[in-house]
């Protein structure tokens, strides 16, 4: 099964496309990720812009995830990102309908099927509780929960929209026991990846709190220990 090239507690970052996570970057914050990973035995993951994704799964060993894939085939398509592309350049999964790409269901429930076809791992974002349980039905392995209007504001949804978290964990559960449910927006330490476990989430997907910190490694380290602590 293609979960087996990850293991949870996951914790995911997006690089979206932050100056500070763009080419040399791309592989800089994966290898402090992959340091973390090795220091703590926790499974981190990276998801880079499509141009850094071959670059980035050639320089570390932990999981690679494109931001988006289109349901597309290889030959004319002009523009497009294909599943079979991403596979080839190296990565394991990706993320479908982040609330920055966002696609309508059709186009969600084709792109899962497509990412299925060459054995990539669907994470499809969902911004609502309505919508998580409207994209289970599609059976991604992963359904990440974020509320949009806190992502990029360093307040975690664990604390500010707890709701929504055990929410979304007991629906998609409800629906099809399987899926690993994430949740993200605002997630930046230790005991806001503490507080999304506590909530029933399996990992946690964020950007901003580690790839423009200061310190990427110190943070990566705490957010670790925050998984363990629960996990463990
Ligand atoms: O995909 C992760 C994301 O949207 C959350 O962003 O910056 O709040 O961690 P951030």
């Amino acid at each position: 099964m293609a979960q087996s090239k990850i293991r949870f507690p996951l914790i995911l970052i997006n690089y979206k496309t932050f100056r500070e996570a763009t080419g040399r970057g791309a592989v800089r914050i994966a290898s402090l990720a992959e340091e973390a990973s090795r220091k703590t035995g926790v499974c981190f993951a990276v998801a880079p812009q499509a141009t850094d994704l071959r670059l980035v799964a050639m320089s570390v060993e932990i999981p690679v995830f494109s931001q988006h894939v289109d349901p597309v085939g290889q030959g004319q398509f002009t523009g497009h990102i294909p599943p079979e592309a991403v596979v080839d350049a190296g990565c394991v999964g990706t993320l479908i309908s982040h609330s920055e790409r966002p696609l309508g269901l059709e186009a969600i429930e084709a792109t899962v099927r497509r990412a299925r076809e060459v054995g990539l791992i669907p994470v499809v974002c969902a911004d609502s509780v309505w919508k998580a349980e409207a994209v289970a039905s599609f059976k991604p392995d992963v359904i990440a929960i974020e509320p949009p209007e806190l992502i990029g504001t360093g307040i975690p949804v664990s604390r500010a929209r707890p709701e929504v978290v055990s929410g979304g964990v007991q629906a998609i559960k409800g629906l099809e026991k399987d899926i690993r449910v994430l949740c993200g927006a605002g997630i930046s330490k230790g005991e806001d990846v503490s507080a999304a476990l506590r909530l029933g989430a399996e990992g946690v997907l964020l950007a901003s709190g580690v790839v423009r910190a200061a310190d990427p490694l110190r943070v990566l380290l705490e957010l670790a220990e925050g998984a363990k602590a629960v996990s463990s």
